[in-house]
């Protein structure tokens, strides 16, 4: 089969189209032919794409731990998915990703695939959709008539963290800059913060939870902005090197979940979610838009690979 893959550890990574052996469901596993995968840009540089399990240098990994697809193939002990169901979910960080024609997963990772969405569409979701939801309802444990601030509220992963804190009922306030201002007011937010225009700590206070997905000088200076017993929660990469032990506190992984991917489908096929697409790039094109070279960045959302039909 075809894949997209890291090329030798020690370059700046790019892509390599290789050809390498379909995997075979083992047990407990689910073979995916993708339709589309998710890219997020930082993957290349993460800890499971250039090492193992067991800490070795990794080579090769195949990039695109979200994706949209159809049931292939079933391994042993699988129950609850079908040869042919149209799934969206994630796979494993340290196993080989979507950016390729098949990959393999398990059956408590994915979920039915939106109706209402396309391929490209649904592949966009899981990571970012997730990623909100566990934040704010587990970590953050939000609730209604709380005052929310999203920063990066017109991000990927922020734009689904407004939609979920307004529809929960919170007051919900978003970073953002530029487009992205009345872009966040239209997914709900009730206060859009302009950061390179103001400082939001000059603007608010005595916020119960705070939900960052950009790091670093931003999150040191929303701890002012939190009510005594507030919570916080980052996701930014640079967090998750973090020493400070409230920063180790505050931060998460995302992990996969059916039925958080369930929920989120219904949300979706009944309009309560909106779902948007930065751009869809050729397979072939991958290698350019994991490094930035490739594809219109002025939209909302995440890109997407298209991966049949290459
Ligand atoms: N821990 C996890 O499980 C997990 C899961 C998913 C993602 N992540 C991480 O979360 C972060 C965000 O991911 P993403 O996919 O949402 O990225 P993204 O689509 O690039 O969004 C980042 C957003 O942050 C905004 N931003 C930049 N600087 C800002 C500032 N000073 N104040 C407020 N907003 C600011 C950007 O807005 P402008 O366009 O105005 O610059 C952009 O809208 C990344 O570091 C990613 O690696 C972690």
């Amino acid at each position: 089969m075809h894949v997209m893959r890291v090329n030798e550890p020690g370059r700046e990574p790019v892509l390599l189209a290789a050809e390498v052996a379909q995997p075979c469901p083992g047990d407990g596993e689910v073979l995916i032919r993708v339709r589309a995968a998710g890219i997020t840009p930082s993957e290349l540089m993460w800890y499971p794409t250039t090492h193992t399990k067991q800490g070795t240098t990794r080579t090769g990994a195949v990039p695109g731990h979200e994706f949209s697809g159809t049931v292939a193939e079933l391994g042993s002990n699988v129950s609850g998915v079908a040869v042919g169901d149209e799934v969206y979910g994630l796979n494993d960080w340290f196993a080989d990703g979507a950016t390729a024609e098949f990959c393999l997963t398990r059956p408590e990772w994915i979920a039915a695939k939106p109706a209402s969405l396309t391929h490209e569409a649904a592949a966009t979701v899981p990571i970012s959709v997730l990623t909100a939801w566990q934040g704010l309802f587990e970590r953050a444990r939000i609730q209604a008539g709380d005052r929310v601030l999203v920063h990066g509220g017109a991000g990927a992963v922020g734009l689904f963290a407004v939609q979920l804190a307004h529809r929960s009922g919170t007051h919900a306030i978003a970073t953002a800059s530029g487009r992205g201002v009345d872009f966040v007011k239209r997914l709900g937010a009730d206060e859009a913060i302009d950061y390179r225009a103001s400082r939001f700590e000059d603007q608010i206070d005595a916020v119960d939870a705070v939900f960052d997905t950009v790091g670093g000088e931003t999150l040191e200076r929303s701890w002012r902005v939190l009510k005594p017993g507030g919570r916080m929660v980052t996701v930014a990469s640079e967090s998750g090197a973090a020493t400070e032990q409230r920063v180790k506190d505050a931060f998460f992984i995302v992990e996969p979940n059916r039925k958080q991917l369930e929920e989120a489908a219904l949300m979706i096929d009944r309009g309560e979610l909106r779902v948007f697409v930065k751009a869809t790039v050729p397979f072939s094109d991958a290698s350019a838009a994991y490094s930035g070279k490739s594809a219109d960045r002025s939209g909302f959302g995440k890109l997407v690979v298209a991966v049949s039909g290459h």
